[in-house]
C-alpha cells in the first residue's frame, strides 16, 4: 500500500482561478467543475480536489503535473476517484488496486490523503 498527501493555501487557487481562464477547463473534468461550481465557495471544494490530485499523484509515485484531468475526484457524498489515460496505464504498471481519498478544508486551507491499496 502507498500513501500519498498534500496541503493547500485556498486564496493560492482562488487567484489562479480568477486570473487565469484555462485554469478550471486545464486542470478540473467537467463532474468536478460542475461539482465545485455549484457550492457556495468553489475555490474550496476546487482547492480539495487539486491536493487530492497530488496526493494521488504522490501515492501512485508518478505525479500529477499536465494530466490533472486523468484523475478525477467525483461523487457524493464521499468522492470516489477514477483515473483515465496515461494515468490509468501507470497504475496498472505499478500494480495500483483500489484508492482511497479523505479530503478536508478550513477557511484557509485545504488538504488531502490519498491511500493506493496493492492489486489483489
Ligand atoms: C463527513 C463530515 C464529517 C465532513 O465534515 P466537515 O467538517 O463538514 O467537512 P471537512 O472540511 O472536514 O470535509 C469536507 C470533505 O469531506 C468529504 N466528505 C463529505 N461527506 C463525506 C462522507 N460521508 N464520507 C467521507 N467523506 C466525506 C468531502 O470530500 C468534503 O469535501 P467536498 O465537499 O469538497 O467534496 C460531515 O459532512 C458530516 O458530518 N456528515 C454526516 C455524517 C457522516 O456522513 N459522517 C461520516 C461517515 S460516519
Amino acid at each position: 500500500m502507498k500513501v500519498g498527501i498534500d496541503l493547500i493555501e485556498i486564496a493560492r487557487v482562488q487567484r489562479v482561478l480568477s486570473r487565469h481562464a484555462s485554469f478550471r477547463e486545464r486542470v478540473f473534468t467537467d463532474a468536478e467543475r460542475t461539482y465545485c461550481d455549484s457550492r457556495r465557495n468553489p475555490a474550496q471544494h476546487y482547492a480539495a480536489r487539486f491536493a487530492g490530485k497530488e496526493a494521488i499523484g504522490k501515492a501512485l509515485g508518478c505525479g500529477a503535473e499536465w494530466r490533472w484531468r486523468e484523475i478525477e475526484i467525483a461523487g457524493r457524498p464521499k468522492p470516489g476517484v477514477r483515473l483515465s489515460g496515461w494515468t490509468q496505464a501507470w497504475g496498472e504498471r505499478v500494480g495500483a488496486g483500489q484508492i482511497d481519498l479523505s479530503m478536508t478544508h478550513s477557511r484557509e486551507l485545504a488538504a488531502a490523503i490519498a491511500i493506493v491499496a496493492d492489486k489483489p
